[in-house]
């Protein structure tokens, strides 16, 4: 009975030491891992900020507390927003026009239509719906929006012009049919009369995958942008 006792012991303590080294064997395949939750580990390690349960879509990470405002009618520049958000670890913002644009109101190729007038309209600033929260609380602010006839929304232009930008380091970023980011960025930081750091805009395509979306982060923070 005592060497059955010792020989079950023995197998129990071998089995506990092969759980341990596969539970130690994960955090270092971690880092090479591409997928938007292994690069996510990779950009706060670098910290040593960590994540934690429910808290971690709002915690401080390597850009301090974040937030990803966006503007979207169709779609593209929202899913490349929650990807920025995946990657960054942060919650996003929608800037919702409290008249909502019909697709006639989106008709680019009618002079008429409501985007084609706001765009021409050096004054138009269409409505916000509802203003963001805790704006304050922000020390990174990832902002994207649509390409419309070169520029950025006009909405873009209500939000920029309505919030004070002191202190925080601003990311621009859109998505457009095949134009670049042109000169929408920098009259977005014109308007906030210089107040906060806004670097240079990037352009990303509606299919961008989330590890390009990580590449590009990482490499904002190896260069020190953000
Ligand atoms: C009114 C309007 C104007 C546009 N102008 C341009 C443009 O100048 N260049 C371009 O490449 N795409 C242009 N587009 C296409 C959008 O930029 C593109 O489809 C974008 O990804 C839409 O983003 P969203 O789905 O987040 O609204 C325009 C679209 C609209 C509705």
């Amino acid at each position: 009975m005592r060497l059955f006792k010792r020989v079950l012991s023995l197998v129990i303590t071998a089995a506990m030491a092969a759980g341990l080294a596969s539970c130690s064997a994960s955090p270092s395949s971690v880092t090479s891992d591409t997928s938007q939750t292994g690069a996510t580990e990779k950009l706060l390690e670098s910290t040593g900020h960590e994540t934690s349960g429910s808290s971690a879509k709002e915690s401080i990470s390597r850009f301090g507390k974040a937030v990803v405002v966006y503007f979207s009618c169709t779609g593209n520049t929202k899913d490349v927003a929650n990807k920025i958000a995946s990657a960054a670890n942060c919650k996003t913002y929608e800037i919702v026009p409290s008249k909502p644009y019909s697709t006639e109101d989106l008709n680019y190729k009618n002079r008429k239509s409501r985007a084609s007038k706001e765009q021409n309209d050096a004054s138009s600033r269409p409505e916000i719906s509802v203003d963001i929260a805790g704006w304050e609380s922000y020390d990174t602010v990832f902002i994207g929006y649509p390409i419309w006839f070169g520029k950025a929304p006009k909405i873009l232009y209500t939000f920029v012009e309505s919030h004070d930008f002191q202190g925080k380091k601003v990311i621009p970023f859109c998505t457009s049919g095949s134009s670049g980011i042109g000169s929408s960025a920098t009259d977005l930081a014109s308007l906030a009369k210089d107040s906060g750091k806004w670097i240079n805009g990037t352009r990303f395509s509606a299919t961008v995958k989330a590890k390009d979306i990580t590449e590009w982060l990482n490499a904002l923070v190896e260069a020190g942008e953000i």
